[in-house]
């Protein structure tokens, strides 16, 4: 299988790299901006180009590592006109032209694994194996850099310090103001949404719903701790009055809550569903490699002719929880969340 790349930066050649253990699969071409670029790509490198019309010219799958939405989605739609597999980690462009993506994602040619927490599968989980529940609530720690940012504030370092270092590590997005102010987890949280409950889900609904982290400091952390409680940025689908409710917003956890015992700067979901109960996922959801890992995954199932992971039909009820608006299972309570406010400004 012929595959193509669009997109060769951090997370592209490292899953190009990777590639190359896998003897069905080729990547001929990758579609840089700037060919003068040196990249690491292995012992069988792809042939780069800045042309759009020659990378995407007899490519059996089309992988989008681009980032933003207007380009790649412009892109794909020929890639998708031209009959390609697709395979994207774009989080972005799903979650805000859900018109254009949806379709691609509802017919099953569209693999997204590495949208949302890299390599750690939670697209999968969500869209085949928890299928069997009826969603309650679920709670994410979605975003790799602000779960390092607030790692790195607990230990006393400064936020510019602490951002500099995430964006070395190759966590935070290319404008990083969409990981602080909580609009890349927004976007995890709208694809997880559309996979369990909410088919339909508009962005322009969850928008209006969203805070980042701007205004943690290492004082406020510390006097946080002093109470027994640890800030997290928490992406939050949830049933409330009869109605589905979905936030992003830091909270101020107890030190013993699972999203906080998972470890620091790790990317969690705890999901609750009527049936199986509560279910933690926990790993990696930034970083090179790790996203690398769940693209080659998307890649193979897609090589072998498998679908990718599909909306849920229809939106699921919201569940009549008594008692604890942000979910419960089998009699087994979330721990209260207790917002987090912003300072007051003197
Ligand atoms: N900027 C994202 C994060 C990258 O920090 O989680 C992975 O989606």
């Amino acid at each position: 299988m012929r595959v193509a790349f669009l997109g060769a930066g951090t997370v592209g050649a490292a899953a190009i790299r990777l590639l190359q253990r896998w003897p069905q699969v080729c990547v001929t071409k990758a579609l840089v901006r700037d060919l003068a670029v040196p990249r690491s790509l292995g012992a069988s490198p792809p042939d780069l180009s800045a042309d759009p019309e020659e990378v995407l010219a007899d490519a059996d799958i089309v992988v989008e590592l681009m980032g933003g939405v207007k380009a790649p989605t412009r892109l794909m739609q020929r890639a998708a006109a031209a009959g390609a597999r697709l395979v994207s980690a774009n989080k972005a462009a799903l979650a805000e032209r859900w018109d254009v993506w949806g379709a691609w994602a509802r017919s099953g040619r569209l693999g997204f694994e590495a949208a949302v927490m890299a390599g750690t599968p939670v697209v999968a989980a969500v869209a085949h194996t928890l299928r069997g529940s009826r969603p309650l609530a679920l709670h994410g720690l979605l975003n790799g850099t602000c779960g390092y940012l607030i790692e790195r504030l607990e230990l006393g370092d400064g936020f510019e310090a602490a951002l500099a270092e995430a964006q070395r590590l190759g966590y935070a997005e290319a404008d990083p103001s969409l990981d602080i102010d909580g609009i890349d987890a927004a976007h995890k949280l709208t694809v997880l949404a559309r996979l369990c409950a909410l088919p339909e889900l508009d962005w322009e609904e969850v928008r209006p719903a969203v805070r980042g982290i701007r205004g943690l400091s290492p004082e406020r952390l510390a006097a946080l701790e002093r109470r027994g409680l640890r800030a997290r940025l928490v992406a939050s689908l949830w049933s409330e009055a009869g109605r589905w409710r979905v936030a992003v917003r830091p909270l101020a956890l107890p030190a013993d809550h699972p999203l906080v015992t998972v470890g620091r700067g790790r990317n969690a979901l705890l999901y609750h569903g009527d049936a199986v109960g509560t279910v933690l996922i926990a790993g990696a959801g930034a970083g090179a490699e790790a996203t690398a890992s769940a693209v080659v995954a998307d890649v193979l199932e897609a090589a072998a002719g498998r679908p990718g992971p599909q909306p849920v039909e229809l939106a699921a009820l919201p569940a009549e929880v008594s008692g604890a608006s942000h979910g419960a299972s089998h009699g087994e309570p979330l721990e209260p969340l207790e917002p987090l406010e912003p300072p007051a400004t003197p």
